[in-house]
């Protein structure tokens, strides 16, 4: 088995083989003198993994060339963060199921798909294949032990992600709410202000999916008004739009902490562990 790679999923992909004890293939990544994509896979194997967050437009074609490279071939696809999974419906007349879009065509020749913490999971019936989502909450329960932080309380931007904060707290028996958020826009939340304990206490708050980072700063600002001793942001996916890191840090937050599946100098935990185990079952 060998494991391949977009360019931005070097990081993951390298740390997944090393845990699967098996070879990381290079690919060779440039562009024709018109600009179009050219990748190619030096060493196929029978058995080949594609670790690719879809991160951006080009990694995306990136990934569709790396199937096709590999036909033939026993693929398991890992898509650890999926661009567009969150246009999971048509939300109005004339738009695109974007996810499903997405989901098709690049599962094209996998024999399996893996996402972690997929905005939806309904998603997951899009992809030709049998396709798994896998959760790092076990990853970020770790992270946060090893944070100064006294029985801390974890909470979701609202109750969507609460059954996610859940599967955070529930291992090490802390206290886990959520907040009440609705969308405005793309940009813009409004969070109801619900009553949480938070006076005094270390509080986490734990999402999918960080874009802009206006719903974890519009938390943080609600739970310090609160009186909280501290407030830390721990999401999986780091996307920081539009300033999103900053945005948390001029917030205050002690700390803003993601996963692996965005590589970024945040990226304190990692989701190769829970992907290398899939992909061994
Ligand atoms: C959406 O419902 C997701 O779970 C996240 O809460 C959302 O993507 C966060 O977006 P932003 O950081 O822009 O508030």
């Amino acid at each position: 088995m060998k494991v391949i790679y977009t360019e931005k999923s070097q990081l993951l992909a390298a740390r997944t083989a090393q845990k699967l004890g098996c070879k990381l293939s290079n690919v060779k990544y440039t562009t024709f003198p018109d600009g179009e994509l050219y990748v190619r896979v030096e060493d196929l194997d029978d058995e080949m993994v594609v670790v690719a967050s879809t991160v951006d437009t080009t990694t995306a074609l990136q990934v569709m060339l790396l199937m096709d490279a590999c036909e033939g071939k026993d693929v398991t696809l890992v898509l650890p963060y999926m661009g567009y999974a969150r246009q999971d419906k048509r939300f109005n007349e004339g738009e695109p199921i974007s996810a499903r879009a997405l989901a098709r065509a690049l599962s094209e020749g996998a024999s399996r798909v893996f996402t972690v913490n997929i905005h939806d999971p309904s998603v997951l019936n899009h992809f030709r294949c049998p396709a798994v989502n896998l959760n790092v909450a076990p990853e970020i329960g770790a992270y946060i032990q090893t944070q100064p932080v006294e029985n801390p309380l974890i909470l979701s931007p609202d109750i969507g992600a609460w059954g996610f904060a859940k599967s955070v707290a529930a291992p090490f028996g802390w206290d886990c709410d959520h907040l009440d958020k609705t969308r405005l826009s793309g940009s813009e939340v409004k969070m109801a202000p619900k009553h949480l304990d938070a006076a005094g206490r270390d509080c986490v708050i734990v999402d999918d999916i960080i874009a802009t980072g206006g719903s974890m700063a519009l938390a943080a600002s609600m739970l310090m008004e609160q009186g909280a001793k501290s407030v830390r942001a721990a999401g999986v996916h780091g996307v920081f739009a539009s300033g999103g890191y900053i945005k948390l840090m001029q917030g205050g937050l002690a700390d803003v902490a993601n996963s692996d599946t965005i590589e970024r100098a945040s990226s304190k935990f990692s989701a190769s562990g829970i992907i290398a185990d899939a992909i061994r079952k």
